[in-house]
């Protein structure tokens, strides 16, 4: 797979930058259908995810919104700013042709995370428009499938991190 790495820095000679995006009502989590969605309050799962950032040394940021247009905004703006990207679309992964679009264009190693098992849910859940787009898609492990998008992530900046280094000593050497 070849992704836009030319704009990912290694700042400092070290960190990359990985955008977090939550869609519409995931503002609502600890409250909203507890049942499916679990107990745990979004910033108690972005502590989580900060921890694991941290621990691995990358930069985390997180988005979100409950709007459409802002989150094909937020996709634009990682271009050049960002290295990864880890979105639940929420409702609009069913929908949304606009954020599919984003996706396809700023051409970075993206993960799509569903906190419910979509493909066991009603049937206008067991599509998303997101999936073909992205490097893979975690679905329903309750919160715990942010933890594990993360670990994907971890695994594929790594991989990037080695080939730059891997094309800088090539440079180096011609
Ligand atoms: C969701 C699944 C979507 O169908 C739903 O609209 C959401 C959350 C999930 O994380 O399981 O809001 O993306």
């Amino acid at each position: 797979m070849f992704y836009c790495i030319m704009v990912s820095k290694i700042k400092n000679g070290i960190y990359m930058k990985i955008t977090v995006i939550q869609g519409p009502n995931l503002n609502m989590l600890g409250t909203r259908e507890q049942n499916i969605y679990g107990g745990m309050k979004l910033e108690q799962i972005h502590q989580q995810m900060r921890d694991v950032a941290t621990q691995n040394g990358f930069e985390i940021d997180f988005f979100q919104t409950n709007l459409e247009g802002e989150i094909v905004d937020k996709i634009q703006e990682c271009l050049g700013d960002s290295d990864g990207i880890i979105i639940n679309p929420a409702a609009y992964t069913h929908t949304s042709i606009a954020i599919r679009d984003a996706i396809t264009a700023v051409n970075l190693p993206t993960i799509e995370v569903h906190i419910s098992n979509i493909y066991r849910r009603e049937e206008f859940r067991q599509k998303s428009l997101i999936a073909p787009v992205v490097a893979g898609q975690i679905s329903g492990f309750g919160p715990f499938t942010y933890h594990l998008a993360m670990m994907g992530m971890v695994q594929i900046l790594n991989e990037i991190k080695v080939l730059q280094e891997q094309q800088s000593q090539k440079s180096l050497k011609s």
